[in-house]
């Protein structure tokens, strides 16, 4: 039995395509299902639905032998224990430091003082940060970071940025772009010698769907 983690919403969406390639079809929608496990029409192949930040952990334990998950979410995660052979180039968004429409974050910068950054993101924000040489202090929240400096819970955020919009909203703008971000392929390490019968060809045929769209 081969068991992939797919997170419901956008990432689901776009992964819908590469499965097909591989002739692989969920035979219920987890959006309208309230459904964890999710049957395919492949007898040997099931679909765990959980949340994106879950993915990477079964995977590395081996409750999943295979999953997708964005970038920032893999890198957070540190990738332990995980082959990640495909780049899906779906999902696609940044990792930003975004700051108030008011705030001098440059000026912040060169002062050289301490930021109060908000985010979820830790190791992003720690690693970028120290590899930036800037000062911070990092506070973790679990969601609506843009609400963090209009609070005055903190000077500036670390967070994922798509269109803008949340930003723009919310008065606040991009002030570094860090990475780009797409949702991967990941494989557990060790599934990836005893089921590779089974999955190699899942991710050749995956693979291939994603080299088609570039
Ligand atoms: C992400 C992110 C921003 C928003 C950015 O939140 O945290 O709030 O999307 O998108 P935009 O640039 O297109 O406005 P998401 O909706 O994924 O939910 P979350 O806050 O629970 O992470």
């Amino acid at each position: 039995m081969i068991t992939m983690a797919l997170a419901k919403g956008r990432i689901y969406q776009e992964t819908l395509p590469f499965l097909a390639a591989a002739g692989i079809y969920p035979v219920e929608d987890p959006e309208k299902s309230r459904k964890l496990m999710i049957a395919t029409n492949r007898d040997d192949l099931r679909i765990v639905v959980i949340r994106a930040t879950d993915v990477p952990t079964y995977v590395q334990y081996g409750a999943a032998d295979i999953g997708v998950c964005g970038w920032d979410t893999l890198y957070e995660h540190g990738g332990n224990g995980l082959f990640i052979p495909v780049d899906l180039q779906i999902a696609k968004c940044r990792m930003s430091v975004a700051a108030p429409n008011g705030l001098d974050y440059d000026g912040l910068v060169r002062r050289g003082g301490r930021i109060r950054i908000a985010t979820k993101f830790m190791k992003w924000a720690r690693d970028y940060f120290a590899q930036q040489g800037v000062h911070v202090d990092l506070i973790k929240l679990y969601g609506s970071m843009e609400l963090a400096p209009i609070a005055g819970l903190a000077d500036a955020i670390v967070d994922i940025v798509a269109t803008g919009a949340t930003l723009k909203a919310n008065n606040m703008r991009e002030v570094r772009q860090i990475a780009p971000i797409s949702s991967r392929l990941i494989v557990n390490q060790i599934s990836m010698g005893l089921k590779r019968v089974e999955l190699s060809p899942i991710i050749e045929n995956i693979r291939k769907a994603s080299n088609k769209n570039d």
